[in-house]
């Protein structure tokens, strides 16, 4: 196969956007690039790639593969995702879907036992869990389609944290801990982030991953075709399928990341900017924003406000779960779900004083949990922009390190509605339109969006997985009303996803007063256990060029201005 033949996207277009003429945002005064990334060894490497010449784009790449790299239980090589980039020369915007399909083996009923019942875990953890990667096949791409640098310069911070190292760090350290016994039944996984008697290492201890910085060395040198082909695709296939799963070389050879037009809307006067299927991260924004539009939130009080809010979210999770897939399998009403229209329809069945049950909304037939995927959020000096989430899944993926190749497997299979109504990994259920099927993307909710107003820009995005979209709908309204990139990213969050049907919130999300309002209009309130999400945020103000990065005070990551 040609190499060139890799840089080949599709412009595959099943998902049409609501299309209104792109306005180039004028910047009145120079500003600096920006880079907030979830651990700052990856926002460093971005750096690194702006001060050598490179835009935004190389600087994406670099951050990513050095996320592969020191935050592995979040996204790498073996996983996918989704990059929403503006290019400012000429305002062309687009995504770069490189999200995980399914290996043409897979089928409907793969994770089904005999009597119908899901297997459990079989979606999960282990090789048959794994999608076939995209993340090799986007730097590729993103490198000779928009980037200024070679992959040998981009890939070079991460192939040196891969083999120098770099010190074990509290919060991976605990991850580890959580993980141990999966991590301990793949050797290659456990010689890695285990000691040699199979404990828990020192904080301080170096990380060191030589098969890791070997293939994405080869990355560096060959491009994707040294992923996809040879002797690296031939390790993971026998890998993959010594342990249960089954990938074909044929299933590598043929990756392609696809490129989507982004969804875009309009809410008070901004544009929102946000992944199509198959994710359902826009649409869901998008949904829930137009069906806000039709309040004057700014007049009401604080509970009535949160509490339409979560009545959004509701519908907005509730299509998700109705109606949305793989663009490339399955027809999506898109136009409708987006359109101002439908949503003056969601609006009607809205009260403003009483929580709509869930099952009074027609749809399907629950706990979340879990971790992880990450988020970076990158601005040049030029006024280039990428907004990216990616991820292997859950922690550590499927927990499976591929002999050889130091790429843990990704276990996104349960993004797949595994059984129609059967929740997965993060409570969400699904239709047939998201049944699993041979070289199908399953639908994800990462959700990376620039909010862009007359004044000024936001590039936004999270991990959390069904919680994903909430963030970004918080998110929004908070900067919309003013909330600086570090307000943005620390604000106290609450979630509703339809399905379970209650609204779970963090401590200090709600005062006592709007606890006692949201009960007494129905809402089922739960107090969450933990912290969500690890969002990643930029923020331009266009008249001044004051630029401003913010890492998620929830996690370790580190937002830098250049
Ligand atoms: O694509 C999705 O929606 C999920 N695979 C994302 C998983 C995730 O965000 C886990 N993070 N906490």
């Amino acid at each position: 196969m040609a190499l060139a033949a890799w840089s080949g996207g599709l412009h595959a277009d099943e998902a049409p956007p609501l299309s209104r003429p792109h306005r180039l945002a004028a910047p009145a005064a120079p500003h600096p690039g920006a880079i907030a990334s979830a651990y700052p060894l990856a926002t460093q490497a971005g750096q690194e790639m702006l001060a050598h010449g490179g835009n935004a784009f190389d600087a994406a790449v670099a951050v990513s593969a050095a996320l592969a790299v020191v935050e592995p239980t979040s996204s790498g090589l073996g996983g996918g995702g989704f990059y929403l980039l503006h290019r400012q020369s000429d305002g062309f915007e687009t995504v770069v879907d490189a999200r995980e399909k399914a290996p043409a083996a897979a089928t409907r009923d793969m994770f089904l036992d005999s009597a119908g019942n899901p297997v459990p875990h079989a979606s999960t953890v282990g090789p048959l869990a794994a999608g076939i990667p995209g993340e090799p096949a986007a730097f590729d791409y993103l490198a000779r389609k928009f980037g200024k640098l070679p992959l040998k310069v981009s890939l070079q911070p991460a192939i040196r944290l891969a083999r120098e190292g770099f010190p074990l760090y509290a919060r991976l350290q605990g991850a580890i801990r959580y993980k141990r016994e999966e991590l301990i039944r793949s050797p290659d996984a456990a010689r890695v982030f285990l000691t040699a008697d199979g404990n828990v290492p020192e904080i301080g201890a170096m990380i060191k991953q030589p098969d890791l910085a070997r293939t994405l060395e080869t990355l560096a040198d060959q491009g994707a075709r040294g992923f996809y082909e040879g002797r690296i695709a031939q390790d993971l296939v026998n890998g993959v399928r010594a342990g249960g799963g089954i990938w074909t070389l044929a299933d590598l050879a043929s990756y392609r990341v696809v490129e989507r037009k982004p969804l875009i809307g309009e809410y008070r006067g901004a544009r929102i900017i946000s992944a199509p299927p198959p994710s359902s991260g826009g649409v869901a924004l998008l949904d829930a924003l137009n069906i806000l539009s039709g309040y004057d939130v700014a007049k009401m009080d604080s509970a009535t406000r949160k509490h339409l809010v979560i009545e959004a979210m509701q519908r907005a999770y509730r299509d998700r779960a109705v109606y949305l897939g793989d663009p490339d399998f399955v027809k999506m009403p898109i136009a409708q779900l987006t359109s101002p229209d439908y949503a003056a329809g969601q609006r009607s069945s809205i009260r403003p004083d009483k929580a709509m049950p869930s099952d009074m909304l027609p749809g399907v037939e629950t706990s979340p949990g879990g971790q992880d995927t990450t988020h970076i959020s990158i601005l040049d000096a030029q006024g280039n922009r990428v907004a990216a989430t990616f991820s292997i899944n859950l922690f550590f993926g499927a927990g499976d390190m591929v002999p050889k190749t130091g790429v843990l497997l990704n276990d996104t299979m349960d993004d797949f509605s595994i059984k129609p109504g059967t929740p997965n990994a993060f409570g969400l259920v699904g239709n047939a339109e998201n049944a699993v099927a041979g070289n199908k993307r399953p639908l994800s909710s990462m959700t990376p969006s620039f909010i862009e107003t007359p004044k000024g820009l936001m590039i936004i995005g999270s991990p959390g997985g069904s919680y994903i979209i909430s963030m970004v709908i918080l998110g929004t309204l908070d900067y919309l009303d003013g909330m600086n990139a570090g307000e943005v990213v620390a604000a106290r969050r609450y979630h509703d996803q339809y399905l379970p049907d209650v609204v779970e919130y963090e401590s200090g999300a709600f005062t006592d007063e709007e606890i006692s309002r949201l009960q007494a209009m129905g809402h089922k309130l739960e107090l969450s256990g933990r912290l969500w999400g690890n969002m990643e945020v930029i923020t331009w103000d266009f008249a001044s060029g004051k630029v401003a990065a913010a890492s998620d005070p929830r996690g370790v990551g580190e937002g830098l201005v250049y």
